[in-house]
């Protein structure tokens, strides 16, 4: 099996922890005169929409669940709610929602939105006691979501300067607009923040940094929409979907911005073009979106600089109709930095992924683990701590595809699949960001000492 520790493209995640509002539900205790001292049965707590279960959705679900947020239904009043409570609770005591799939005995990440335990039985409790509403005016105010950045006021903001154009059905090629950043200087980026116009529509959406001497897609034209298939060149075909290219940041629905830390930031050439690379579903509504990417620069120059880079094998052979077929690959870290966050990716046929440390006693620590990958949902998962790591390390990824009519999302159970670009093609890519010292490029960090 060939191993290479690739270098690549930079996803940039926010080390900043996103706090889970933990909602405690308050019991009655209902006690009778102190005189008597007798005490009455405590009633039954029933938890109700207004003061139990509205807390929870506005902090866990809401935001992909209200009106023009990328989930169909929108879970704002107690009367859009109500007629989904068998289905909620399903969804939350199955753990399908809200999405996330990090095995919970691996590893602590900063934007794991899992619900606790606790908020779990209390959604469950409410449909199984009949989905009371309760008192509206024991509800907390409607959370307001931003229409604005949730980075401070960006200085400088590049939007795809075309719609692009969505139909009401059908299966969605990415879309690609490549947009100059019109740069004459070299840029640190500290904070930088993805919003499409049209949410509604954007699974996940990617902003790569092309510096001037890359040649990467370079005979597209420029600020127009396109899609792999609109070239005739199959070698540009193929380049659109499998490159190395610096990545800016990464957007899925419920995502948080970048924010680093002061000193730490992502690095844009003079000259630079931007690369968006949009990943639209169709909900039944035709419409348009244009994202936009907005940017606020380090004050000064930072001592860190975050790479990405990328545990990649091309070189597998994933049989018809099997599953569990294991596809591994490692390396070694050249030199010492401080690991931030994983970006799994693999297609339709994705079953499971992990990341382990291979110690040198023969030991491995298991830093991710998906149990159930899903091509749908593109997640970064940010450590709650970031680690540092000595130059000398063994780093491994291991993917397991699933080539059954048992994946729901196969195309075809009867085929060999290998690397390629199409979803019907397979990939096999543990990106991952480490945070160095930023003098230090992506070249300069494969040099041995
Ligand atoms: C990151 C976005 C996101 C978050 C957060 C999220 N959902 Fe969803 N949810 C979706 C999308 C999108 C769908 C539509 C189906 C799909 O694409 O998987 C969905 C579907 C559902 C469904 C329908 C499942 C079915 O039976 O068809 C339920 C119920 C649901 N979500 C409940 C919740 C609850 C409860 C929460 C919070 C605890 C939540 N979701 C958080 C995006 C989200």
């Amino acid at each position: 099996m060939k191993m290479r520790l690739g270098f690549s493209p930079c996803v940039l995640r926010s080390i900043l922890l996103v706090t889970a509002a933990v909602f405690t539900s308050v019991s009655f205790c209902t006690f009778s005169s102190a005189q008597t001292r007798t005490i009455v049965p405590q009633p039954a707590h029933k938890p109700t929409f207004y003061r139990d279960v509205l807390p929870i959705l506005q902090d866990h679900c809401q935001s992909c669940h209200r009106p023009g947020a990328i989930a169909p239904m929108p879970f704002v009043t107690y009367q859009q709610t109500k007629p989904w409570a068998a289905a909620i609770k399903l969804a939350v005591t199955s753990k399908d929602m809200p999405p996330w799939f990090a095995d919970p005995r691996f590893g602590k990440f900063s934007n794991d939105p899992s619900l606790t335990p606790e908020q779990i039985k209390t959604i469950s409790d409410w449909v199984s006691a009949g989905a009371l509403a309760g008192l509206a005016k024991e509800a907390l105010p409607p959370k307001q979501w931003t229409t604005g950045w949730n980075i401070p006021q960006p200085d400088k903001i590049v939007q795809m300067p075309v719609p692009v154009p969505i139909p009401a059905h059908g299966d969605i090629e990415y879309t690609y607009e490549i947009v100059p950043t019109g740069f004459t200087e070299d840029q640190w980026v500290q904070f930088s923040e993805i919003r499409p116009s049209s949410p509604q529509y954007v699974h996940h959406a990617v902003v790569y940094v092309r510096p001037p001497n890359s040649t990467w897609l370079r005979p597209a034209q420029l600020s127009t929409p396109f899609t792999a298939s609109s070239f005739s060149d199959p070698k540009l075909r193929a380049e659109a979907h499998e490159t190395t290219t610096d990545m800016l940041l990464v957007y899925a629905p419920g995502s948080e911005p970048d924010r680093w830390p002061d000193g730490v930031a992502k690095f844009i050439p003079a000259g630079s073009d931007l690369v968006f690379q949009m990943h639209y579903t169709a909900n039944g509504t035709a419409g348009t979106d244009q994202t936009g990417v907005g940017m606020v620069f380090a004050k000064q120059s930072p001592k860190q600089r975050v790479l990405t880079l990328q545990l990649t094998n091309h070189t597998f052979i994933i049989p018809p109709r099997t599953k569990d077929y294991r596809v591994e690959v490692w390396g070694t870290l050249p030199n010492d930095c401080t690991l931030l966050s994983f970006f799994p990716h693999m297609h339709l046929r994705g079953q499971a992924f992990e990341y382990n440390i291979l110690h040198s006693d023969g030991t491995m620590e298991t830093l991710l683990r998906l149990n159930h990958y899903h091509f749908h949902w593109q997640l970064s998962y940010r450590l709650a701590e970031p680690r540092f790591l000595k130059a000398g390390t063994k780093l491994q990824a291991v993917a397991w595809f699933d080539n059954t009519e048992d994946n729901p999302h196969n195309p075809n159970p009867n085929v060999e699949v290998r690397w390629g670009g199409q979803t019907y093609e397979e990939m096999m890519v543990g990106f991952f960001d480490v945070a160095v010292p930023a003098n230090m490029d992506k070249e300069q960090f494969f040099v041995r000492h």
